[in-house]
């Protein structure tokens, strides 16, 4: 190569390895905290976990996985079987990931790069904006109305450029949700082209009449994927396992891209045996209702503004007035082992994410609350 290309070529290359456009404009995710003062007994009520843990079977087959030497069936055979059995559902048509935060990057790198569009809503899940800049993609937020995902902003959002909708039904942080219908007329006013993704990560939580996780859009629509998770109802988040319903061209490009060996042997025993206990997912379910409806009535009560949610946590509403705001009530709460997360990182520094707990931890918290709104701290 003559001496002169060389030289151009050096004064355009940087010195140092270079991240592609995008991955310096995310913002790390930063998890719910888990551990508060030295000596104080923690509740932590930050990431959504189930308060009474994982079913015993679950735990009974996460210690029964040995031979740690092997590696794990790559194919996830017998959890799909099993989640298909539960839900009636194709085996096929199923992928397992490392919790869905990995099929959610799985499908931004498979259907979205760079100059693409990748749509969501505004307090949608933090993962969503990562994963689109994660693929080089370029974020675009449509607005909510009263913490909700609202279908007109959203498909007036759409353009020539959208290649994916990010859609958490429910929310996280907000527990709101959008009934059946609005998700179908969403799907319907999508092009083709565009792929939505229903991520029903509490979907076991909803109690309502006019919800649906989405498993009929996905069995009937080419362009519609639902994501599923161990970590809530089933109490298994420290074992990271996922999955996805697809049509059979979007389960292949996911099984392209994603890791050989993704899901854990421990990971796939316990969430095999977790998903056929459907007693422990009907306790849990039971324990939720009931904590919610009185966590919901017992802050309103107190003054606070809750927003009305779905899921197995509530996202609370704190006054600007110096000594009663989320900043310090957090920090307040957190030194009584009280951990709650803030969600200033979705644009709402007013406000506090609280998991539904055991019955202590919930009876502590409003005891906590109504002491720190009863008394007029630092003003
Ligand atoms: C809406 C939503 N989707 C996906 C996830 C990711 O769950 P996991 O990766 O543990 O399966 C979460 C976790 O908080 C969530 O809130």
């Amino acid at each position: 190569m003559p001496s002169a290309a060389i030289s151009t070529a050096a004064a355009v290359l940087p010195s140092r390895p270079v991240p592609r456009p995008g991955v310096q404009a995310i913002e790390a995710y930063v998890p719910g905290k888990a551990k508060a003062a030295p000596g104080v007994k923690v509740h932590k009520l930050s990431a959504n976990e189930n308060p009474l843990g994982p079913s015993p079977k679950a735990m009974a087959a996460f210690h029964s996985a040995e031979a740690l030497e092997f590696y794990p069936d790559g194919s996830s055979t017998v959890l799909r079987a099993a989640i298909g059995a539960a839900y009636g559902l194709d085996p096929a048509r199923l992928v397992c990931g490392t919790g869905s935060d990995e099929l959610l990057m799985l499908l931004a790198v498979a259907f979205a790069g760079p100059g693409d569009e990748v749509l969501y809503s505004q307090y949608g899940f933090l993962v969503y904006r990562i994963a689109t800049l994660t693929a080089g993609a370029v974020p675009v937020v449509a607005p909510e109305r009263d913490y909700t995902s609202d279908v007109d902003a959203l498909l007036a959002a759409v353009t020539a450029r959208t290649r994916m909708v990010f859609l958490a039904n429910p929310n996280n942080p907000t527990g709101t949700y959008l009934p059946f219908d609005e998700v179908k007329r969403l799907q319907r006013g999508l092009p083709a082209n565009v792929l939505l993704v229903l991520d029903a990560a509490y979907a076991e939580y909803v109690r309502r009449n006019d919800y649906e996780a989405g498993i009929e859009l996905v069995a009937t629509c080419q362009n519609v994927v639902m994501l599923r998770t161990f970590s809530k109802i089933h109490g298994l988040a420290a074992l990271r396992v996922g999955w996805m319903y697809g049509p059979a061209e979007i389960v292949d490009a996911v099984n392209r891209v994603r890791g050989a060996f993704n899901v854990s042997a421990p990971g796939l025993a316990a969430a095999t045996a977790a998903i056929q206990d459907t007693a422990h997912m009907d306790a849990a379910v039971a324990h939720n209702e009931q904590w919610l409806n009185w966590l919901t009535r017992e802050l309103t009560a107190l003054g606070l503004k809750v927003t009305p949610s779905v899921t197995n946590f509530l996202l609370v509403h704190f006054p600007e007035t110096a000594g009663h705001t989320a900043r310090e009530a957090d920090a307040f709460l957190m030194e009584r082992g009280l951990i709650l997360r803030r969600v200033d990182s979705y644009g709402l520094p007013g406000a506090l994410r609280l998991s539904i707990g055991t019955e202590v931890a919930n009876h502590a918290l409003v005891a906590a609350l109504r002491e720190f709104l009863g008394a007029n701290h630092g003003a």
